[in-house]
């Protein structure tokens, strides 16, 4: 896993962007998404048809780069009853993992948010899916979408709940569990670990991106740990839907572990240059100047196995 490139954040942090600022953007921030409510700052299926399609297929083969490492397994989808957490604006990532032979896709999340996908945009998710799989499997995608499109059930399902709770979902009855860009928007990320311990089969694994940076276009690129700044009474005060939950992974480890799972593995995927953090550091919020916060990460890839032996 060493090989994977790790991307350097370029050297540009003005030093009077320090706790102020950031308590000052946080607040009008606030303000603006209790307004508004939740967006999603993903890809979007209803403009950029294209481009959200050919997202959603880099999405699934990354996953897919991870996991064969991970497992060893040249085919990690096939067969694999695959829950996905967080999908965004549409479910496309869904029709790849069939596509890939996956034993079905279930989806679950907290916003309405694929109501933006338009038949326009699945059909071009199906012509990718043709060029890469042929035509048969295209045809067979195209079937499983109506059903889902019909009546929401057969291999693709999609549950949208505002408790986001876990628990209605069968034990042992997943296999792998998939995530991008969703664990750090979660309101309890560590208690949606903890009921996924129980859906999970003993084996199944869990892969899950995250993103751990500031989420506010501009101030990401210039500072991305600026949120890290605040404290928790002032950051828990001005919550709104979606804010960035601020669980660094060393917390995904130790709750990964406390549930029964093992061969915990964190893989950064951007992390910041040496400079900026030794600047930004002395000014976060206690508990972010551990050395186990892990500050230097700013996006990680989380995996890990379901233990066979329940620890109870
Ligand atoms: C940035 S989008 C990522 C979407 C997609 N996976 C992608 O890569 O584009 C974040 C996802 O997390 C979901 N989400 C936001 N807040 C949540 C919460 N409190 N509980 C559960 N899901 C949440 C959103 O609805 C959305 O699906």
């Amino acid at each position: 896993m060493n090989n994977i490139p790790r991307v350097e954040t370029p050297p540009r942090r003005p030093q009077w962007m320090l706790s102020p600022l950031a308590a000052v953007t946080h607040a009008a921030l606030t303000v603006f998404h209790r307004i508004r409510g939740y967006t999603s700052p993903g890809t979007s299926p209803e403009t950029d048809i294209e481009g959200a399609a050919r997202y959603d297929e880099q999405i699934v083969k990354s996953w897919r780069n991870y996991l064969v490492e991970y497992t060893g397994d040249e085919n990690p989808f096939q067969k694999k009853r695959c829950l996905e957490l967080g999908p965004g604006p549409d479910l496309g990532a869904g029709l790849f993992l069939l596509a890939e032979d996956a034993a079905f896709y279930q989806a679950m999340d907290v916003n309405p948010l694929i109501k933006r996908a338009s038949k326009d945009f699945y059909n071009q998710v199906l012509t990718l899916i043709k060029d890469s799989h042929g035509t048969t499997v295209a045809k067979s995608l195209a079937q499983i979408l109506e059903k889902y499109q019909a009546d929401n059930s057969g291999l693709f399902s999609y549950i949208c709940q505002p408790d986001f709770d876990l628990g209605i979902l069968e034990a042992d009855s997943i296999d792998l569990v998939l995530s991008q860009a969703a664990f750090e928007h979660f309101n309890d990320p560590l208690q949606t670990i903890n009921q996924l311990s129980r859906v999970v089969r003993p084996g199944g694994v869990f892969l899950a991106q995250v993103d751990l940076m500031t989420h506010t276009p501009f101030v990401r690129d210039i500072d991305p740990l600026s949120i890290y700044r605040l404290p928790d009474w002032y950051y828990r005060g001005f919550h709104y839907p979606g804010i960035p939950n601020r669980v660094r992974p060393d917390e995904y480890v130790k709750t990964l572990s406390l549930n029964g799972w093992s061969d915990i593995t964190v893989i950064p995927t951007h992390v910041v240059d040496n400079e900026y953090l030794r600047r930004t550091q002395p000014h976060m919020a206690s508990r972010f100047r551990h050395r186990d916060a892990e500050m230097s990460f700013l996006s990680v890839v989380v995996l890990a196995r379901r233990d066979y032996i329940d620890e109870q």
